[in-house]
């Protein structure tokens, strides 16, 4: 269900914004609550629950008698840094380095602040258990039954109508059922190019993307981002005069790895300039369900009009990572996609299909949901705390209103790489900024897992991590 901002939420993302823009300094002081509901015509009320709202963020800080001020590192924007880079297709070498990393990550004894999938704790395997009894009580012909691709059509009624409620007009007969969404954007991808092609990505960006692109033959160009907006448009749009862009992927719902959540005005923007240039749009949204304060930004998809935005997502961030069922709406690229699914594996297992179905049908899920969502703001918070407590002066993060993900810009002067090596050594593994793109520019950066094992105490754990971080500093003067 699509939920509208309330009015203290709207307050709280321009200043959010404002901060981002530099408008308002780290350690600059916020007009009083009084000045700012004259100036907006808004009750002082609503101005209090937008500064609280924006303290909760980790964003302001109330000092007594004096009023809230911007908190020194809150303003995100130097933890991403959104100068234009050069922008040339290149072709991509990460996925050897990738796995390498991913491997480490991977293990019964590490601390997995790494790989981005929640921990298992997370998830509702009561509902998951609950449901596949009643499917295999219930639908065994439809279990063991091969059913070709598209895939259940109770699964596609299902996703259809939470699609129609995020403002995509697609049906059931629109969809595909996928093993995952990395399965989809592999498949889309195979739809939109062929080896030798240029797609535009995000930068920094999501590494499963880059393996993709390496695993087809393909270019990237890395296009530049906002610490708040996400992708820039100016700067793809000067990349699509340049170079010939055969499609864009992106994750424009807390990215990985930034956590932006491109505004629904951007994404409209996006459309209309990809549907004038007819260059498809790739979208993963996969982490879309997870925002902290329950609103659904609106897809790219509910603004596609010629069908050139092929949608994908996934139930492994919400759900279970490893039932393994994703869904796109490839538009146009329906045949194509359609194609290249069934000759890759038939379908997805009918098992796990009909319990996500189930599952969502329930009207539990988003009972759940909110449940879930609800842990993670507060999780992703204390590893704010920590990191602002103990991490070197200078370090930057993100801000995300959602998912799970973390980027933190230590000092130019550390190495994320050196961070994972000393890191994984004493039991810590974290991802080093140079996956998440082919130039240099975020080798500094490390991405953290904020929904990792909950029963970690994160102060204890981001400490240590701190003095690794102070240690590798040495290593390298
Ligand atoms: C942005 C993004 N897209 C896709 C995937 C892969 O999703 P799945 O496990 O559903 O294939 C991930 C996994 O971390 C991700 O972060």
């Amino acid at each position: 269900m699509i939920k509208t901002k309330k009015l203290y939420q709207q307050v709280a993302d321009d200043f959010r914004d404002l901060i981002a823009n530099g408008d308002f300094q780290p350690g600059e002081k916020i007009p009083s609550i009084r000045s700012i509901a004259k100036q907006r015509k808004i009750s002082i009320a609503t101005v209090q629950r937008s500064l609280e709202e924006l303290e909760l963020r980790g964003l302001i800080e109330a000092k007594p008698k004096s009023g809230f001020y911007v908190k020194m590192q809150a303003n995100p924007r130097s933890a991403v840094e959104a100068t234009l880079l050069p922008m040339v297709p290149k072709s991509v070498e990460i996925h050897e380095f990738a796995s390498h990393i991913f491997h480490q990550c991977d293990s019964p004894d590490i601390v997995n602040l790494g790989t981005t999938y929640p921990s298992l704790k997370y998830f509702p395997e009561k509902y998951i258990q609950q449901f596949a009894s009643k499917v295999i009580r219930h639908n065994i012909n439809d279990v063991v039954e091969v059913h070709f691709s598209p895939g259940q059509m109770k699964l596609r009624q299902v996703l259809s109508k939470r699609l129609n409620q995020m403002g995509c007009r697609v049906t059931a007969d629109d969809l595909i059922i996928t093993n995952g969404c990395l399965e989809g954007l592999s498949l889309c991808l195979r739809a939109v190019a062929k080896p030798g092609d240029t797609i535009a990505i995000e930068s920094p960006g999501f590494v499963g993307l880059f393996q993709l692109i390496e695993s087809l033959g393909y270019k990237a160009i890395e296009i530049p981002c906002h610490p708040v907006e996400g992708m820039s448009l100016e700067a793809l749009e000067l990349a699509l005069e340049q170079w010939p862009i055969k499609a864009v992927a992106l994750v424009p719902t807390f990215s990985n790895p930034l956590g932006t959540n491109m505004p629904e005005k951007n994404r409209m923007r996006l459309v209309e300039l990809l549907a004038d240039k007819e260059v498809p749009l790739i979208e993963d949204d996969l982490l879309g369900d997870l925002s902290f304060d329950g609103s659904r930004t609106r897809p790219c998809k509910a603004f596609d009009k010629k069908g050139l935005v092929l949608y994908c997502s996934s139930a492994s961030k919400t759900v279970a990572s490893g039932l393994r069922i994703g869904w796109l709406a490839p538009g146009a690229y329906y045949k194509e996609v359609s194609y290249f699914k069934t000759f890759t594996n038939i379908s997805a297992p009918n098992i796990t299909q009909l319990t996500i179905a189930e599952f969502f049908k329930s009207g539990k899920y988003d009972r759940y949901l909110r449940q879930f969502t609800g842990a993670l703001a507060k999780r992703m918070y204390q590893f704010q705390q920590a990191i602002e407590k103990y991490f070197p002066q200078g370090t930057r993060m993100s801000q995300p209103q959602g998912g799970c993900i973390l980027w933190v810009a230590l000092p130019k002067n550390f190495s994320g790489l050196a961070v994972f090596e000393a890191a994984i050594k004493s039991g810590i593994a974290i991802v080093p900024g140079q996956l998440s793109s082919a130039t240099s520019k975020f080798d500094h950066c490390i991405r953290l897992n904020c929904a990792c094992d909950p029963e970690i105490d994160i102060d204890s754990v981001i400490q240590k991590l701190a003095a690794i971080i102070e240690s590798t500093q040495l290593q390298s003067n």
